[in-house]
């Protein structure tokens, strides 16, 4: 639900998204990868920022690889980002193949089922298609051995115009997770049973393990929106959006009373409360009930009580009055506060985080 005619004074709650931002993380992520082919994974609506803005975004910076999760986000983004290709990682949904050539998209193979829907409905038309190897995550894609069922019988591969052999990552993040090193391995023991198309494994932590990791094409979502690829260390990117919600109403308490469902928080002296205009509707999570903290101006406020529906609650009572009158702005994401700060109070990632971010928010694009 976007508010296209409702004027910005009247918002409870404002979602900045910063594009040039989105831009120059797809460059830096260029110059990660020295000239390696950067595709953009933009699913769950371009991971919760739009993706009707951010594939045109990216289209700009000169991106022309995009991959999404499900058929309908692909017909979707076909409106946003003219001819780039389009890869859909779910596959190949059953009786759906006249839509994927009806609308240029490429599935993402990842079953021998799909191998011989696809390959007997393409035959020797050039349709693309590509290949998902499964490395070790037991999600999707094919096992080493049906592989080999593959490639070792030439009649199934002929007049298949495969795009890109992948897999996925399952532990980048971890720099310690030995797991990486091991889906290297299996992933070029893929290569060499199915040599064709462009090779491709890495995500976005994928990408700054280095060189070894980037084949002919990586394949980066999140670090494009700002959240950091390389936990624990200085993140390289750039942050991508900002959200504050107004103060609604503020309380004094005393002691022995509490705030909120449950009597999630009790108050142990006399304090102020302010009651800020974001719930869990808002994809502001449940899970940082009593845990999170926000910010007026310099002033770190810390959040007491149960995230509600549509409301949260900050304990004020050190921010000067003046600065937490009704109708102040309270900072939850932003220069002071990032997603992936945000994430860990809420016991998550960045990734749920940003694709929760809500459809109440006013949402402005900047730098387009
Ligand atoms: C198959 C696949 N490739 C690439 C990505 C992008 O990963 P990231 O957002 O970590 O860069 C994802 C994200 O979940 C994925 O599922």
């Amino acid at each position: 639900m976007t508010s296209p005619n409702i004027p910005e004074s009247h918002a409870s709650a404002i979602l900045t998204i910063d594009l040039a931002a989105v831009r120059e993380n797809y460059n830096i992520l260029k110059r990660a990868v020295n000239g390696v082919e950067c595709a953009a994974v933009v699913k769950a609506n371009g991971y919760g920022l739009g993706a009707d803005k951010i594939g045109p975004t990216l289209v700009k910076a000169g991106c022309t690889k995009f991959f999404v999760a499900h058929l309908e986000e692909g017909i979707k983004l076909r409106n946003y980002v003219g001819d780039a290709e389009i890869h859909i990682l779910g596959g190949l949904l059953p009786g759906a193949s006249d839509a994927y050539r009806d609308h240029q998209l490429i599935p993402v193979i990842g079953s021998l089922r799909e191998f011989a829907i696809w390959s007997s409905y393409t035959k020797y038309s050039n349709l693309p298609c590509d290949i998902h190897v499964d490395t070790g995550m037991l999600r999707l894609g094919l096992p080493p051995d049906e592989l080999r069922q593959i490639a070792d019988n030439p009649e199934l591969l002929a007049g298949l115009n495969i795009s890109n052999v992948l897999s996925h990552l399952a532990s980048a993040d971890e720099l310690e997770s030995s797991q990486t090193g091991k889906q290297l391995k299996a992933y070029k023991e893929a290569r060499d049973i199915l040599p064709m198309g462009n090779a491709c494994l890495a995500n976005s932590s994928g990408i700054f393990f280095g060189t070894p990791y980037h084949f002919d094409m990586v394949r980066q979502g999140v670090a494009l929106y700002g959240a950091n690829p390389i936990l624990d260390s200085k993140n390289p990117m750039q942050p991508t959006i900002n959200l504050k919600a107004r103060i609604i109403q503020t309380r004094e308490a005393h002691v022995g009373d509490t705030v909120g469902y449950g009597a999630g928080h009790k108050v142990t002296g006399h304090s102020k409360i302010a009651t800020v205009a974001v719930g869990y509707a808002d994809g502001y999570l449940r899970s940082l009930s009593s845990n999170a903290f926000g910010y007026i101006g310099e002033h770190r406020i810390p959040l007491v009580g149960r995230v509600s529906m549509d409301l949260i609650t900050f304990d004020v009572t050190q921010v000067p009055v003046n600065l937490c009158t009704v109708g102040a702005w309270v900072e939850l994401i932003g220069p002071n506060h990032s997603v992936d700060d945000l994430a860990k109070e809420g016991g998550t990632i960045g990734y749920e985080v940003l694709t929760s971010l809500g459809s109440r928010f006013h949402r402005i694009y900047i730098n387009e």
